[in-house]
Order: C-alpha cells, then sequence, then structure tokens
C-alpha cells in the first residue's frame, strides 16, 4: 500500500493510533502477589470481547500530557501514572492522549484492561519502542493486570509461567463462542478493583481459600479449553466467579457489586442451561452480567435477556484479538 505523505503541520509528529479489546476473566484474578510491580497473587484466564472496543491516539506534543478520555480532557490518576512508569523507564516526550470506549468506562465491562493495552500498543508503536507482544502484555500489566490478557487476545492466560505475560492459548476463530453482555447498569462502580482486592486481601476469612481454589481452577479451565469440553469450562468459570464474589461479599466493609438484574439473570441462565442451551454466566466487579455460550444458542441467549428487569443494553459479541495499532 502506498504511504501517504505528512502534512507539513505533522511531519516528523510521532503518533500512533490502537485498538484494543476488553477481555472477561473465566478464572478471576481478585488478590496481588506484589504490589509495586502489580503482579497477581494467581493465574488467570480469559477471553476477549470482539465488538467492545476502545480507541487510543497518542501524539507526541510540546509541553505536558494533554489527557482526553471519551472526548473529555480529564485528570486520570491511573493513565498519569502509567506514563510516569513508563517514562522512568523509556524516553517518552510529553503525549496528548485521546482515548475511547464504544462502551460504558469503568462500570464492570474490563474498560481498564482494554485502555492499558490500548495505551502501551499505541505508545509502543508512535515511540517506535520496539517492545515484543509479551513484553508489552508485561507493560499493559503493570498498569492494570487484566489488561495484559488484552494484548495476547483470543483465549488467554495470564501466569508465572511466562514471567507474567499472557499468552494466547486460542485465536477468536479457534473454537465458535459468543458472549452476550447485559449492561444493567451504566455508574461507574464505586469501589474499584485495587482497592477493593486488597480490602479483600486484608479482611475476607476466605481469602486464602481462594488464592487456593483459583490454581485448581485454572488447571481445570485448562483441561476443559484442550478438549473444547464447554459443559466443564461453564462449571469452573461459574465457580470462580461466585467464589470471587463470596470473597467480595466477605470483604469489610462488603462489596456488593450485584443488582437485582443480575440475579435474575444468573437465575434465567441457569434455567436456560435446564432447557439444553450451551450457555453459563460470568460477572465482574460490577452488576453486569456476560453470558458466554455457543454461537449456535446465541439468539436464544439473547432473547432471555433482553428484557432483563433494569436492563440498558445488550452486547453481543463473538471472541476478539489481542491489541493492535491501525492507521491513524
Ligand atoms: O486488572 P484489574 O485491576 O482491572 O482487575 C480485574 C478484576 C476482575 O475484573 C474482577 C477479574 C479479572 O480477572 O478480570
Amino acid at each position: 500500500m502506498k504511504q501517504e505523505a505528512p502534512s507539513k503541520a505533522t511531519a516528523g509528529v510521532r503518533r500512533a493510533t490502537a485498538v484494543a479489546h476488553p477481555n472477561v476473566a473465566l478464572v478471576k484474578y481478585w488478590g496481588k502477589g506484589c504490589a509495586a510491580t502489580n503482579t497477581p497473587a494467581t493465574p488467570s484466564l480469559s477471553i476477549t470481547l470482539d465488538t467492545l472496543k476502545t480507541t487510543t491516539t497518542v501524539v507526541e506534543v510540546r509541553g505536558t500530557d494533554h489527557i482526553v478520555v471519551n472526548g473529555r480532557q480529564v485528570a486520570d490518576a491511573k493513565i498519569e501514572g502509567f506514563l510516569r512508569l513508563l517514562r522512568e523507564n523509556f524516553d517518552i516526550p510529553p503525549l496528548a492522549v485521546d482515548t475511547s470506549n464504544n462502551f460504558p468506562t469503568a462500570s464492570g465491562l474490563a474498560s481498564s484492561a482494554s485502555g492499558m493495552a490500548a495505551l502501551v500498543t499505541a505508545i509502543n508503536g508512535a515511540m517506535r519502542l520496539d517492545l515484543t507482544l509479551e513484553e508489552q502484555s508485561r507493560w499493559a500489566r503493570r498498569g492494570s493486570a487484566s489488561a495484559a490478557r488484552s494484548m495476547a487476545g483470543g483465549f488467554a492466560i495470564l501466569d508465572a509461567r511466562n514471567g507474567w505475560a499472557a499468552e494466547q492459548l486460542l485465536a477468536p476463530d479457534d473454537w465458535a463462542i459468543n458472549v452476550v453482555v447485559a449492561v444493567t447498569s451504566r455508574e461507574r462502580k464505586t469501589v474499584g478493583s485495587t482497592e477493593g482486592m486488597e480490602l479483600s486481601r486484608q479482611t475476607s476469612p476466605f481469602y486464602e481459600a481462594w488464592l487456593d481454589s483459583t490454581v485448581r481452577d485454572c488447571d481445570a479451565a485448562l483441561t476443559a479449553i484442550a478438549h473444547r469440553d464447554f459443559a466443564a469450562l461453564g462449571s469452573v468459570a461459574e465457580a470462580s466467579c461466585l467464589r470471587m464474589h463470596a470473597v467480595m461479599l466477605t470483604t469489610d466493609p462488603p462489596l456488593v457489586y450485584w443488582n437485582a438484574g443480575t440475579m435474575e439473570g444468573i437465575r434465567r441462565i441457569r434455567a436456560l442451561r435446564e432447557t439444553g442451551v450451551g450457555v453459563f454466566f460470568t460477572i465482574d466487579a460490577g452488576p453486569q452480567i456476560k453470558a458466554v455460550c455457543l454461537s449456535g444458542d446465541t439468539g436464544k441467549v439473547r432473547a432471555a435477556l433482553d428484557d432483563l428487569p433494569g436492563v440498558r443494553d445488550i452486547h453481543v459479541t463473538g471472541l476478539g484479538s489481542g491489541a493492535t495499532c491501525v492507521p491513524s
């Protein structure tokens, strides 16, 4: 493809745009092994969502950083802190960062995962840092541990084997799975994951048992994926989700992320499964319910969740790829 000559105004200015997708953990991460390096205490395993996305452009500027999130200039402590961390390690000039999500931000739809993955990818592209995907995954993890998995895409695992960089286990097309996301609230969550998991570590009587069970769940999920055993994957994913929420509920003060729509969604998904539909649920640090299903069953799952009490939006998505740079 012929490259366009840069205009005089933009000649020599380093810039890049990246797209990354959020991911949903099937074996959850809720607890840090090392806060300083943002290393999880346990392995986790996720699927990446295709139609939900974060698009981030970074441009080298004069003066100071300028951060725009969803069209509004903001002081974003997470992005600012992450830029500081990168600058301790790389020569990065002041940047204009413009990032937007096509889904609600900070409401349990993993916007921080796709956000950090897109940011690392765009900075790597614009500043020509030449980081490998694995290195970018490690840096994304420093910003938000789940972001490491969005770098890899498809079915991804984040564990110690690969020095806490995520690895892709299956490509998006390797297993015909869809996810129906029922957004039951568009409000930002009141307690973020970093603060929440630290509170759980300090106060939940179930925390140590949770860490142990996650290691076993990860092994069971790997076996289920290797055999394309959807029922086995569903049973371990629901158990991991409910155990994580049990830890959240037994945190002091308690972390109650669900609403009535979440609860009714669980009931309907279980009832649907009783009729032979291939579906299971998972829920993160927010009230949104995510129904993971065999793609042939997507219509039935969507129909069951469409009129959920309080439902705001329904997103139907296939599995997405890892973060990449796109033409700016
Ligand atoms: O990576 P963080 O700090 O956004 O934490 C993610 C926590 C959960 O979404 C609840 C679970 C997970 O593994 O994604």
